[in-house]
């Protein structure tokens, strides 16, 4: 188990101004862990930040960084020393990767090799990557666990199966701390303060509804209701962004070396209409919705057998789909 006290250095979050990369600062802050942002804002901007910093009456040490600068990030990592990194940025959206693969490429496995390479360089050995259920693609059987066969579904999961290859792949990393965290999906807010602000049209479905929640969209769409499930629309685990911090804590705590692999879930699924629904009785919220035709690159069924990160790092989800959609709202509305 790694002492707080022996990070004599701060942790480096990419990522860290948006959705999950500014719940971890959060997290971090709490627990009183020096911390340094880098960002290129390409997903968000910097209001999740400047309200962390009032809350906490903090500056939080930010750089505008694209991991892709492989100059500038050299240059910044010659410039600082961290205790440990934790990898959240990169894009996410399945729709665009399908539609942009060179982008999602170049952004995710270019800039993380650049990014591993810094690691390297300065012997960090301390590491976290935001992987995802999405490498997993259509499941070969449910719930799924992490020796599932890794066959992504579209050039989104594509990038995040490839950035655990080169961890897994690399030397340097056997003699390191390092945790692929395959995330399902997140939702809600840090103490309904921070939330998720994506740019432009979101792509995930909590996102989506609270933009019809706040009006700014009349209905929401519903990508095919025509799948192997109960009521036809596509199941998912989600799990509540709290939650999914606690499990990057016990994570980063945890120094046992070698690369390994965490499913972060919470072990069941629900459908996006019983999202809806629960979203619409905890919140008091109508949400009208249409059906549209499925999406390419989406599958019918997908959650997460937790029991690895439960019986290694003793972490299991807590929070539930009403506090999921009453935090979610809390902070939009
Ligand atoms: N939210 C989810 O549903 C989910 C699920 C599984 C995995 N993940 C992964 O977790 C990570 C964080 O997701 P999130 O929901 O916070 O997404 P997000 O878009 O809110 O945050 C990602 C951040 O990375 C930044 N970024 C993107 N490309 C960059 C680049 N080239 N250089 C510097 N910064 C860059 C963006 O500006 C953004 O602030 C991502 O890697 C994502 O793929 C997210």
């Amino acid at each position: 188990m790694t002492d707080v006290n022996t990070f004599s250095h701060p942790i480096l979050i990419t990522g860290g101004a948006g959705f999950l990369g500014s719940h971890m600062v959060a997290l971090c802050l709490e627990k009183r862990i020096d911390l340094v942002v880098v960002d290129n804002l390409s997903n968000s901007d910097l209001s999740n930040l400047q309200t962390l910093e009032k809350h906490f009456n903090v500056t939080i040490p930010f750089f505008n960084i694209d991991i892709r600068d492989q100059d500038k990030l050299k240059d910044f990592f010659n410039e600082h020393r961290f205790s440990a990194v934790i990898h959240f940025a990169g894009l996410k959206s399945v729709a665009e990767s399908v539609a942009n693969p060179d982008l999602y490429h170049d952004n995710n496995v270019v800039g993380s090799q650049n990014v591993i390479d810094c690691i390297k360089a300065q012997g960090i050995k301390n590491l976290i990557f935001s992987s995802s259920a999405t490498v997993y693609g259509d499941p070969q059987y449910l719930p799924i666990d992490e020796d599932h066969p890794v066959q992504p579904y579209n050039p989104y999961g594509e990038t995040k199966a490839q950035v655990e290859e080169l961890f897994i792949q690399d030397e340097y990393f056997k003699t390191a701390s390092v945790k692929l965290l395959r995330y399902f999906n997140p939702v809600g807010s840090y103490k309904c303060i921070i939330g998720e602000k994506p740019n432009g049209m979101p792509n995930n479905l909590m996102p989506y509804i609270l933009g019809v929640a706040r009006g700014e969209y009349d209905f929401l769409n519903i990508y095919g209701d025509d799948y192997e499930t109960d009521d036809g629309t596509g199941v998912r685990d989600y799990i509540h962004v709290t939650d999914l911090m606690e499990a990057h804590w016990s994570a980063l705590m945890d120094d046992v070396i070698g690369c390994e692999i965490y499913n972060v879930g919470c072990g069941k699924g629900f459908s996006v209409k019983e999202m809806v629904k629960a979203f619409e009785e905890v919140n008091q919220v109508k949400i009208p919705y249409q059906i549209q035709p499925r999406r390419d690159g989406d599958i019918a069924t997908c959650y997460a057998a937790v029991d690895k990160i439960k019986n290694h790092l003793n972490w299991s989800a807590k929070l539930n789909l009403e506090s999921m959609c009453r935090d979610a709202w809390s902070v939009n509305s």
